[in-house]
């Protein structure tokens, strides 16, 4: 799929940046902020690793963490429009950091809306 055309355009070095962008983001919100652990570390290699995966690049985070099963995993939280709307404009204003152009831009923002609107669990 087209979402798999990714690594090959923007490459490992601007999916690392992405992830470090998006933890800068969430730092500034704090309702969003308070779900995440102190330590931002482990989170942003595993989103690193996952994206990596997602958007064609190396599967090393389903070697390591196995099926994804995000909505699963995520059911930890109380995931309402509000937290999915505050995510996903940390993810967005990441992307736009990144300086790619336009067409993987459309693709990654596509595919971040999607991916949120599946994450919502919570009226
Ligand atoms: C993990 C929140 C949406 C990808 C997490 C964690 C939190 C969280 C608190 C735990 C951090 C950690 O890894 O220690 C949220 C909220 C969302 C959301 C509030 C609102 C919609 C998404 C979306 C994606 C995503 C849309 C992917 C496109 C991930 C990944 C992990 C993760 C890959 C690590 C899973 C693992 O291997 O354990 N998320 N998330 N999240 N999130 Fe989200």
């Amino acid at each position: 799929n087209e979402f798999q055309t990714i690594y090959q355009q923007i490459k490992e070095e601007k999916i690392l940046l992405l992830s470090k962008y998006f933890y800068q983001e969430v730092g500034l919100q704090s309702d969003l902020r308070a779900l995440y652990p102190e330590d931002l570390e482990g989170a942003e290699e595993r989103l690193f690793l996952f994206l990596l995966q997602v958007f064609g690049g190396p599967t090393t985070y389903s070697e390591s963490r196995g099926h994804p099963r995000l909505r699963m995993r995520h059911l930890n939280w109380k995931i309402d429009s509000h937290l999915r709307n505050v995510w996903l404009n940390c993810m967005l204003k990441a992307i736009d950091k990144l300086g790619i152009e336009q067409n993987a831009k459309g693709i990654m923002q596509d595919y971040f809306v999607k991916a949120a609107n599946h994450m919502i669990n919570h009226q």
